[in-house]
């Protein structure tokens, strides 16, 4: 399916989103551990992947991973949440290297929270999976888990709408009935969300907001710490890849990372 690109960089660590929205976690990881190479994949001749089924998800997911294998990765984590709540198992069943996906920290998370009302929002397909919710009841039967499901707040963060108030009606609209709860915890379980956590957060004062980038972050850092497998050294590189035309890439990246990111970083092939 995909022309591979051989690029260079080895015992880099393999981040993989239905788009641009994963650089959320690129952004988290270049922050904890500055010194690891970091190749990204964004699916961008397929996004969104949010409103696709179990299966060809999958078969997306699959088709990158073996791509980021190719590259001997040292790990690869799922950064978008529908992938990794519809194809981690089929991830681990076909891939040797480490997977990573957000489901499994962002429970474990909101767990800590000790909050005994847990609200996950996300894409329709996320949602629909019930991933979140299974898994924080296997580690809390005692938990009281609603699922929200949001596909409004994606292509609002595409348009660079984040801060605009169509944004904030949204999240009145969507999060009602969660401030109606007062205190409890809210897992922000898709890429994107972390760009308009302060937005949420200010309409949700009493809510614990659980930030899945920067969960699997910390769950990334502690397994290479474990394995000894931590760059010691220099700094690290990035480098990223999309399968559709990365034309207008630039600046929704900028908008995420807050950087600037240099074209021939960005390889184009499909
Ligand atoms: N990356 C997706 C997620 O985290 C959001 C965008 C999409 O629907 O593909 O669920």
């Amino acid at each position: 399916m995909y022309n591979l690109y051989m690029g260079k960089t080895q015992n880099s660590i393999g981040i993989f989103d239905s788009g641009l929205g994963g650089l959320t976690i690129l952004k988290e990881i270049r922050k904890a551990m500055p010194r690891e190479n970091i190749i990204y994949f964004g699916d961008s001749a397929h996004v969104p992947y949010g409103s696709k089924s179990k299966e060809t998800v999958s078969q997306f997911s699959l088709d990158i991973a073996k791509f980021l294998e190719s590259k001997k990765v040292k790990l690869i984590l799922v950064a978008c949440n529908t992938a990794s709540a519809l194809a981690l198992n089929t991830l681990q069943r076909h891939i040797s290297v480490p997977i990573l996906g957000v489901i499994t920290p962002g429970a474990k998370a909101a767990i800590k929270t000790k909050n005994k009302n847990i609200f996950v929002i996300g894409t329709r397909a996320t949602i629909k999976s019930e991933a979140y919710a299974k898994e924080i009841k296997k580690l809390n039967k005692q938990t009281n888990v609603k699922q929200i499901a949001c596909p409004l707040f994606v292509p609002l963060i595409e348009e660079g709408l984040a801060d605009d108030k169509i944004t904030k009606l949204t999240i009145e609209k969507y999060l009602s009935e969660v401030k109606k709860f007062g205190p409890c915890t809210l897992i922000l379980g898709c890429t994107h969300y972390p760009v308009i956590k302060k937005n949420i957060a200010k309409f949700l004062p009493k809510a614990v907001l659980v930030d899945s980038a920067k969960e699997i972050t910390k769950e990334a850092k502690l397994l290479l710490e474990k394995e000894n497998l931590l760059n010691k050294t220099g700094k690290g590189k990035i480098e990223l890849f999309v399968s559709d035309s990365p034309k207008n890439f630039a600046e929704l990246a900028k908008r995420i990372l807050g950087f600037n990111l240099k074209a021939k970083e960005i390889r184009f092939y499909i």
